[in-house]
């Protein structure tokens, strides 16, 4: 559901031609096949149906239309042969070239920006990340504004009026925009503390956060729905409605875990969505456990994990901070025998990761125990003594860490239990309280 009104709305099974721009001489990390599969994903995310694509090699940047003169024609032929009547350019485009281009090629344009921002705004689960997202957008369509005020003025219903005598349409617009910019960081501000305040409850909750992070199409979505099966039961619905990207997730030796899928990352994120994407993750570093999902049947895959470190590292999340972290090799099912023998004996070398094939299920229950393990890392066992009426004690140890032996001494009860280093505090700080 997207809650902002995009100028760029595409209709799904819309019939797209898929443009690859790309620079003489600029290194790149990644080959153009790669590129160009890749526009073509994010095109299929938002539904339209691509018919043909091409990568274009610039020599010389054309600023009016980024490409030369005869690629905008071979690009014009190709949708009209084709009757697609939207051009995705998998490049930032100026307001001037977006128009340009529509003029030229006679098909609605759609950039690289704004094509992710539709991806996010459909995706965004969080009140967070949808307000970001949002505010991404009329940053956007600010600086478009000289091209789209009489689009604007259609969608806000006509609110043009608003203007005084002698404010023209494009000076109401922009206040329009700033307005509403405004609004939305006032209930930015709001859910900020809102999620402090969630968050602070969370961390009394009893069950730890798993989320999983990767490229674009590594197999997210897949491993989530793998790991936690179709069924969701009735007791789930909480978090359903919290968060539909959240479920719970059964893990040897805890009562409870929260399994949290989140957006696939993307190369070259243009600069004014990071905040937008940033807030899409904002599940990851409060998680207990990060896994890293891998398309390991991917020409690129050494880059697009290269892709993931710097995004996490950008959250502050650099290898060896934040929570715990492991990888899972997925798509091992598409490698050919040689290739996957020598990944499988890598991955046996490896403390840090699970090879498996999240379509197949092959390896999911060694992740689940790789889970396990790794969340019980640094967990002790503890003998405590509990006042035995104490009922919701002993229920917090058993769903925060692993109850070993319980026997009945007395009036007291004396308990055998894991915990981690944090919740081993947490049961001090509540003792003492
Ligand atoms: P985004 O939502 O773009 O971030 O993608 P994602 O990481 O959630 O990927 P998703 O689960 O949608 O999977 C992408 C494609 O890979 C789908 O066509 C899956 O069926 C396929 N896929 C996922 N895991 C496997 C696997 O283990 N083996 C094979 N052969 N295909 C897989």
């Amino acid at each position: 559901m997207t809650t902002y009104d995009s100028e760029n709305d595409v209709t799904r099974g819309e019939r797209a031609v898929v443009v690859v721009p790309e620079r003489v001489g600029e290194g790149s990390r990644r080959s153009t096949e790669a590129r160009l599969e890749e526009a073509e994903g994010l095109a299929g995310a938002i539904g339209v149906d691509v018919v043909a694509s091409k990568a274009f090699r610039l020599r010389q940047i054309r600023p009016a239309t980024l490409l030369g003169k005869g690629q905008v024609e071979e690009i014009a032929d190709i949708a009209k042969e084709n009757d697609a009547r939207l051009l995705i350019v998998d490049a930032p485009l100026s307001p001037v070239q977006q128009k340009s281009l529509e003029e030229e090629v006679g098909a609605k344009v759609v950039d690289r920006t704004s094509l992710i921002l539709e991806i996010f705004g459909e995706r965004a689960a969080t009140a967070e990340g949808r307000l970001q997202v949002e505010l991404a957008h009329l940053d956007y369509q600010a600086g478009r504004l000289v091209r789209t005020w009489t689009h604007l003025e259609r969608q806000r219903g006509g609110f043009g009026f608003l203007g005084g005598p002698g404010e023209t349409q494009i000076e109401a617009d922009r206040r329009l925009i700033r307005d509403r910019m405004a609004r939305i960081r006032r209930e930015l501000e709001q859910v900020k503390r809102t999620r402090a305040l969630h968050r602070g409850r969370r961390q009394r909750a009893p069950w730890p956060v798993i989320a999983l992070v990767g490229y674009t199409n590594a197999g997210k979505s897949t491993l989530f729905n793998t790991l936690t099966g179709d069924g969701v039961l009735a007791e789930d619905m909480l978090f359903a409605t919290l968060d539909p990207t959240m479920r719970n997730i059964r893990i040897p030796g805890f009562d409870k875990a929260i399994l949290s899928d989140t957006v696939g990352f993307v190369s070259d994120l243009p600069t004014e969505l990071i905040a937008a994407f940033r807030a899409t993750l904002e599940e990851v570093a409060s998680a207990d456990l990060l896994v890293h999902v891998r398309d390991m049947a991917h020409p690129d895959r050494d880059a697009q994990a290269a892709d993931v470190e710097d995004v996490l590292a950008s959250l502050g999340l650099e290898e060896g901070a934040g929570p715990p972290r492991f990888e899972a090799w997925n798509k091992v099912d598409l490698l050919d025998e040689e290739e996957r023998q020598a990944l499988l004996a890598e991955a046996e070398r490896r403390e840090d990761v699970v090879p498996i094939s999240a379509l197949s299920g092959w390896g999911v229950d060694h992740l689940r125990e790789r889970i396990a393990q790794t969340l019980q890392q640094g967990t002790e066992i503890h003998q405590v003594r509990l006042d035995a009426a104490d009922g919701s004690r002993l229920a917090w140890l058993h769903s925060r860490g692993e109850v070993l032996e319980q026997r009945v001494a007395g009036d007291a009860l004396e308990v055998s239990v894991r915990l981690s280093a944090d919740n081993w505090a947490r049961f001090q700080a509540m003792e003492a309280a």
